[in-house]
This record gives C-alpha cells, structure tokens and sequence, in this order.
C-alpha cells in the first residue's frame, strides 16, 4: 500500500490547477444511463473513485471512451440492471445508478452501501422519493430492487438536505411522468452542475441551486457534451494548505463564486486572498489565527473542507471550535493529528483545537479522503518526518496530490 514522506518546513510559491469536481463527475457519469445518445465529458478528473464509476457503467453496459480529462459515454446496449455489492463498497456513490436505472430501464438492483468511516449514511430518502414516484422498492439480501413501469412526477420533501439523494431523485424525475418537485433540496454546485448536463441531455429542470427543484418529464433525453465544473473542495485544500505553512500561490481553473465559506474563512484566518472568474490567489506571511467553523449544507461550510481547516487550526494562533453537524463520526483525523502534537478535545460532535506554534513528524494513517487531505496539511508544518499510511483514501478524491504539492516547493513523496 503507498505512503507519502512529508518533511514540513517552508512556504509554498507557485501556481496550482484545480481539477475537475469528483462530486460532479460522479453524478454526471451516472446521467449517461438516462440519455439515448453519446455523452461527451471534458474535466473529468482522473481519480480512483472516478474509475470505479466507469467501471461500473461498463459492468452496466454502457460503452465508454477514456483520453485523460475526455470520457465518452454511450448507453444504447445495456445489459444488466445489477450494482453489485463489491463495487459499491468501496463506493458509496455508486447508489447515483438507481434513480437513472429505474427511470430509463424500468428496473434496478443496487448494493446497499451499508455504513463507512465518517457516520452511518443511509439511503432511505434516495428509496423513499422514488417510491413517492411510483417504483416498486424491496431490500432484500442486502440489496435495493426497484421497479416501474414508468415513473410518475410527484411532490417530494426530504427529510434533510441530501446532496445524493437530491441527485438520484433529479435524474429519475427528468423521465418521469409529469411535474415533479423536490423540496428541501441540496443547493450544493455539484448538484447544479448535474442539472446542466441534464439540461444539455434535454431535460427541464428549474430551480436547481435553491432548495426547491421541478422537473417536467420527458420522454426521452439525447446525448450531450458538458464540462464538469472545479473541484472547489481540491482548490480549497491548497489554500488551507498555503494558509498552515505560509507563502504565496496562485489556483488556477477554480470556480471562486462557489467557495464563499471557505475563503470567508481563510479571510478570518488572515490569509489574503484575491479573486479573478476563475482564479484565486492566496497570500499568508504570518502564523494563521484560529477560527471557529460550524460545517453545514450548501451555501454553509462544507464538511468535506473540515479537516483541513482543522489542520490549519492546530498551528494557529489562539483557539478554533469546529462543530461537525453532516456526519456523526467525521473526527478521526483528530486523534492522529493528536500523534503530531496537536491539541484538540472533543465533546460530542465539536472540537476544540488549541493552536501549537509547531506540530511534531510522526507516522499517521489516514482514515478517509479528507482526513488524508488534513493530514497532509499538517504533514507539510510539522518538523521533521511525517509518514501518511493508507492513501488509497487519497487517491480516490485527490489527482496527483503530492506532485501539485511538489510544485509549490512541498517536499513530498510517495513511497510505493
Ligand atoms: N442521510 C440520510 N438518509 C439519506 C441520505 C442522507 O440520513 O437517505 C444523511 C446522511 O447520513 C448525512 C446527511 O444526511 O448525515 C447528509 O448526507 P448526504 O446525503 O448529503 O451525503 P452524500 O450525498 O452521501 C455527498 C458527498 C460527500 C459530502 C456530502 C455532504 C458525493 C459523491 N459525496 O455525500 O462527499 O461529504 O455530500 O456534503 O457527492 C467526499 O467527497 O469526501 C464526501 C464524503
């Protein structure tokens, strides 16, 4: 399994690119199902998760074709219904093939994804909307069958706001019968995006990015070609990074008008920050000071920006109280950010990170994608050596983490 060497010390300078959005590009590969023609995507990050999802797709019949950012999908020959539950194991988002399964082909089998590492995270709104459609919904043996004949718009209030759930409930209304609209809807941007691309496939949709979405159904979507937005989580890791260990750099490809929270913050932190359409640059000369943050949905803090921020904490100055409402166990980090000298108590779903002028290398192990990703942050301003364990995690959300590093001076490595 790979590790990264980190040895902390020194400002980054220099310029970074943003990738395309993992949260977008899941959901919009999904999309492909719904549309009886080809599916041109450009920005598609390459990513482990991303992989996962194409493959999936083939395994569901669709005929794909990869060239780096430019994947192509086709789903004219599909041959099975099933996600299996090897595949959706090791990813959870793979449950986005339901929605479009059911509403396109009238069936869908799809592995329960079960709990992981950061909270229970069930899928019962995902099932429950689509049962206020009209499918027919069992789990049984572990798995979610579903069947129609063809959906029927409806009138759908979720319980809480969920970025998935949001997701597979716009994808399967878009081939629905008649008007359906979905209150208390995610307004995260990668949820936005989707609708783009759906709207580029031919499908109506109003509303998406506020909190009530209608769709009227069509018969029928087409393909399209559509360019997955930034990754507004990866160009928010660099600039906490530039925020914990000083310097100057300039992330290119991103989408500023979607990260107001985390800038808001890294404002507070005493970072400056200046903005153009789709570049942010970020300068930090002195120590950070701390900052309270309370993780919350779309246009809120955002949870999966969390750990970081907890890294940058950890070597500022005074005290942070984080306060993690999405997931019930998104804290790990905390105890092996503890194994580099931190300071930080937990009680119940907040942290109280007390700022240490310094942070001490040691051997951690990330735990999951944005745990690795504050770990690395404090990894670059410990002293000495620090050795992240388990980066497959990283791998899945990150493109090429250490070598954007790299670029900015990080001395980082990965060891296979
Ligand atoms: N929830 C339910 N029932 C449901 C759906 C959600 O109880 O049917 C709960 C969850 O357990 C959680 C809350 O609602 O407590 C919100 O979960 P949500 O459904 O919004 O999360 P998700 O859609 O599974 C996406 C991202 C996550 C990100 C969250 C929150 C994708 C593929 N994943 O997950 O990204 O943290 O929204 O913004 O879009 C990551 O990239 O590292 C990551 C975990």
């Amino acid at each position: 399994m790979d590790k990264l060497r980190i040895k902390g010390g020194g400002p980054l300078r220099g310029e970074v690119k943003v990738s395309g959005a993992k949260n977008a590009a899941l959901p919009i590969l999904c999309a492909a199902l719904l549309g009886s023609g080809e599916l041109e995507l450009d920005n598609v990050p390459q990513l482990h998760d991303v992989a996962t999802m194409i493959r999936l797709l083939e395994q569901l019949g669709v005929r794909t074709v990869r060239s780096g950012e430019r994947v192509v999908l086709d789903a004219a020959a599909i041959s099975s219904h099933e996600a299996p539950y090897e595949l959706v194991k090791t990813m959870r988002a793979s449950i986005l093939v339901l929605g479009p399964l059911v509403a396109r082909f009238g069936a869908a089998r799809v592995s329960l994804p079960g709990g992981c590492a950061i909270g229970q995270r069930p899928v019962d709104q995902h099932i429950k909307g689509l049962q206020a459609m009209g499918a027919e919904i069992h789990v049984e043996h572990g798995y979610v069958e579903a069947r129609a004949r063809r959906l029927r718009g409806t009138h759908i209030f979720t319980d809480m706001v969920t970025v998935t759930g949001t997701e597979n409930l716009m994808m399967a209304a878009t081939l629905a019968e008649g008007e359906t609209v979905i209150e208390n809807a995610a307004r995260e941007p990668e949820v936005t995006d989707l609708a783009r691309a759906l709207r580029a496939m031919g499908a109506l949709i109003e509303g998406a990015g506020t909190d009530r979405i209608v769709i009227q159904g069509v018969e029928k979507l087409s393909g399209a070609s559509h360019r997955v937005m930034a990754d507004r989580i990866e160009a928010g890791t660099f600039l906490c990074a530039v925020a914990a260990a000083g310097g100057e750099v300039l992330v290119t490809g991103a989408q500023p008008e979607t990260m107001e929270a985390t800038l808001g913050k890294l404002r507070e932190a005493g970072a400056r920050i200046e903005l153009g359409k789709d570049w942010i640059r970020i300068a930090m000369s002195a120590r950070p000071r701390a900052v309270d943050l309370r993780t919350a949905p779309y246009p809120g803090f955002a949870t999966d920006m969390q750990a970081q921020f907890m890294a940058v904490n950890c070597v500022a100055q005074g005290v942070g109280k984080i306060t993690e409402t999405i997931f019930e166990n998104r804290f790990m980090h905390a105890l092996e950010l503890q194994r580099l000298g931190a300071e930080i108590a937990i009680e119940g779903n907040t942290a109280v990170v007390k700022g240490h002028p310094e942070l001490s290398g040691a051997t951690v192990m990330a735990t999951d994608l944005r745990a690795s990703a504050g770990l690395v942050i404090a990894g670059m301003v410990a002293q000495g050596e620090t050795v992240i364990e388990r980066i497959y995690h990283l791998d899945r959300g990150y493109e090429r983490m250490e070598e954007k590093l790299r670029a900015l001076g990080a001395a980082i490595e990965r060891i296979s």
